[in-house]
């Protein structure tokens, strides 16, 4: 119990420290959260002229790099050392060629500076965790009940399974080829049968629950009962590919 109490203790002052440096260092330009709908509509309609932000959001920051870092299948604690390390060489090293970032966003903006001689390696390393966390943070201030989706957590949990969202769209290319090669599969259909609640979403006609948020569609968003996220997959995968992402996720040791 004491020793439990005291890693809580540490951990708390850690994201305290994590925050306290973003805080400090970063957010002079890097503003905290904004939604994925207002900054889609500046960025995209407006070309920043509405929110002239200075440079990413702190939760589009956090969002894009867990997207495009790793490939959905090593474990939450080496994507999370890769996204960190990253974000700690992007601080001191910022280059055209690492940018990660949506290319309507990047547009909006120059290079960062080198942030060399203003931060410490210990530092980036807690603003890095916070940055890495700060998505999962917000998703679960910002989610709001929805009746509708409580109904298949409330499901989940009592059948002991997992909750897969889909984010698919109208005339998306890539959805409808996964839905014809990959999930209508016998092999794919009865695995998910048997260990998933499926929630399908069309996200031109409907908002995703549980504050989630996509880049592309498609977008696999792998819950538990207690709607943490376990990973979130991007994108067409195969049979095979897929049938191994389920697994991973079954086996509760992914990201
Ligand atoms: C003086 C303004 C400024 C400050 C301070 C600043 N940044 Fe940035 N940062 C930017 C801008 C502008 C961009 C977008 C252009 C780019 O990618 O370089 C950016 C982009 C980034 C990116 C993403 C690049 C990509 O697209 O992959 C990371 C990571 C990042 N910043 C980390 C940090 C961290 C960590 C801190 C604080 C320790 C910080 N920044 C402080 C201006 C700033």
């Amino acid at each position: 119990m004491r020793v439990f109490l005291l890693v809580t203790f540490f951990s708390m002052l850690l994201q305290a420290n994590g925050e306290t440096i973003y805080k400090n260092k970063c957010s002079s330009c890097h503003k905290p959260y904004i939604s994925m709908e207002k900054l889609k509509e500046n960025f995209i309609k407006f070309n920043n002229t509405k929110l002239k932000l200075k440079a990413p959001t702190l939760n589009q920051l956090s969002h894009r790099l867990k997207i495009m870092i790793g490939d959905g299948f090593e474990d939450k604690d080496v994507h999370e050392f890769e996204v960190k390390e990253f974000i700690k060489d992007y601080a001191y090293n910022p280059t055209e060629d690492k940018k990660l970032c949506h290319k309507k966003v990047l547009e909006a903006f120059k290079t960062m500076h080198s942030m060399k001689g203003k931060i410490t390696e210990a530092e980036l390393s807690e603003v890095s965790k916070y940055i890495y966390d700060y998505e999962e943070l917000v998703r679960k201030k910002h989610a709001s009940k929805d009746e509708w989706f409580e109904v298949f957590v409330t499901k989940a949990k009592k059948e002991k399974k997992y909750i897969l969202v889909e984010a698919e769209a109208d005339d998306c290319y890539y959805c409808k080829k996964m839905k014809k090669e990959t999930l209508s599969t016998k092999e794919v259909k009865e695995y998910l049968e048997k260990n998933f609640i499926v929630v399908p979403i069309n996200v031109s006609k409907k908002e995703l629950p549980a504050g989630l948020s996509y880049s592309f569609t498609p977008t696999f968003f792998f819950l538990d009962s207690d709607k943490k996220v376990i990973n979130t997959v991007p994108g067409f995968w195969d049979k095979k590919e897929f049938l191994e992402i389920l697994q991973s996720v079954k086996k509760g040791d992914k990201k």
